[in-house]
């Protein structure tokens, strides 16, 4: 159960029994309170005080403002400001606030109907004002609540490598989700939440979508007819250049071809229009921003950011997670890590490499990192335990190995990893051949071969310790 604790102003009934539903604590009280003793209730009892009125906001220690009037948004607006965890508890009745408790299948016998005591086995009741739970009534309602339908184009010729990284990506932001169909480079995922963080971070991805509604062509006209849009738009439909002026006719809204503000778009799969708006685009110029050319610490070794991202994401970094790169060079991998809120500490054997690692985390805007210089044999005693190690080693070609065979340096390296890295937690590597022999204390849970610049096959690893 969650730590937080609320007070919902009389404004917010609905916001407070989603989130009673959600297993938080929540006062709802009766509308005569003034604004005075919702504060002072808020104070005395560690609370926060949801309000949608500003100067009660202001005038609370701890108040917040609720902008939203739609519970949907509200609750977006909770994840988003206070990291409010979307998970069905069900111990909590969202009627009055107090704990349910799971009781036998016989005790609901005649006061459910007769079909819901046919198809559940699990029921819950709250003591104080005798109401009966089950999965179905709420849970299903939640997560209906929750879902959202998305289509996303993926970077060809990477292989598999981006479809992995959509699904670590999605369990790193705890988003459950699953994949409703593919056809070439566009993936179709039904994802149980509004919070659209797994997507900001992808790196092997070009643009996603939001599912606005499907059907025959009739279906999304009429559709497109009820929409009232804020703001600009322009609708294009792929392959059917007469299909997107008839939407766009019917849309209510100021078009703008050049800039829209939304940009809707239709395609077709099988026999179905998908009617959708583009949420996300992949921010180019960010990645181009820091290719190893753009950065003030330039040498020929290093990786594209985007790859490096995809290993941060195939690692599942979040906000929070320490890394290690051991072998970190001009610290790409660093850079990506510390993007996403990871703590990030990185080592490199040559003096020179760490000192220009240092100035591109700085110029990325990095500041919660440590770097060491020596030989990565030397990491086990100079770094405490870490959540993942995400590296990419010399191969023995442009690198200084200072003269030891790679063979013999990965060994040594595997065995340090084992010492830093706790069990169940991830190794992501790449190595310039597949791994022949099972590597003593890991796991290769995956396996992606990518084109590293020109002409050079590498394979990237997933392992896991164990
Ligand atoms: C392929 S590069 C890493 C490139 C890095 N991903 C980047 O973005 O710049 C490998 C690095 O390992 C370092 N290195 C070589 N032998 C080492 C050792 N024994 N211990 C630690 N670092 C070593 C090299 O100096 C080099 O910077
Ligand atoms: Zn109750």
């Amino acid at each position: 159960m969650s730590e937080m604790k609320f007070v919902a102003d009389h404004m917010l009934g609905k916001l407070a029994r989603w989130l009673r539903l959600l297993g938080y604590d929540v006062i709802y009280p009766d509308a005569g309170k003034s604004d005075d003793e919702l504060a002072k209730l808020a104070g005395e009892t560690g609370r926060i005080l949801l309000t949608r009125d500003k100067v009660l906001a202001a005038k609370a220690r701890n108040g917040l403002l609720i902008k939203s009037d739609d519970v949907q948004a509200q609750i977006d607006e909770l994840k988003e400001k206070i990291g409010l965890k979307i998970e069905l508890e069900l111990d909590r009745c969202s009627v009055c606030n107090n704990l349910i408790e799971k009781v036998d299948p016989e005790f609901v016998m005649g006061k459910v109907p007769e079909k819901v005591f046919a198809n559940f086995s699990e029921f819950w009741y709250c003591r104080h004002c005798e109401k009966i739970y089950w999965y179905g009534s709420h849970v299903e309602k939640m997560r209906e609540r929750l879902r959202t339908r998305v289509v996303l184009e993926k970077h060809l010729g990477f292989g598999g490598l981006p479809d992995s990284e959509l699904v670590h990506a999605l369990h790193a932001e705890g988003v459950e989700a699953r994949v409703l169909w593919t056809q070439g480079r566009r993936f179709c995922v039904e994802v149980f939440s509004h919070n659209l963080r797994w997507a900001e971070r992808l790196a092997l991805w070009h643009r996603g979508f939001e599912v606005l509604h499907n059907g025959n062509i009739e279906e999304v006209l009429e559709f497109a007819g009820r929409m009232t849009v804020s703001g600009s738009f322009c609708v294009r439909a792929e392959h059917e250049p007469e299909l997107a002026e008839q939407i766009g006719a019917k849309i209510h809204g100021r078009v703008d071809l050049k800039k829209p503000e939304n940009f809707f778009f239709v395609f077709r799969h099988g026999k179905e229009y998908f009617f959708c708006r583009k949420f996300w685009n992949i921010d180019n110029k960010g990645f181009a921003g820091r290719e190893p050319r753009s950065r003030p610490f330039f040498m020929p070794i290093s990786l594209h950011p985007k790859v490096a991202r995809a290993m941060v994401n195939l690692a599942e970094v979040r906000d929070g997670t320490v890394v290690l790169d051991p072998f970190c060079g001009t610290g790409g991998i660093l850079i990506e890590a510390g993007l996403l809120g990871a703590r990030v500490l990185g080592n490199d054997i040559r003096e020179d490499i760490i000192a220009g690692a240092g100035k591109n985390l700085g110029a990325c805007g990095i500041e919660n990192f440590e770097l060491f210089c020596g030989d990565v044999g030397e990491l086990s005693s100079k770094v405490g335990e870490v959540d993942a190690i995400i590296t990419d080693p010399p191969y023995g070609r442009s690198t200084t190995t200072k003269k030891e065979p790679v063979s013999s340096l990965y060994r040594r390296s595997f065995e340090t990893f084992a010492t830093i890295l706790p069990e169940g937690k991830r190794l992501v590597i790449i190595l310039p051949s597949k791994p022949e022999a099972q590597i003593p204390g890991f796991v290769l849970k995956e396996l992606h071969q990518i084109y590293v610049h020109k002409s050079l096959m590498r394979h990237l690893c997933l392992f896991e310790r164990g």
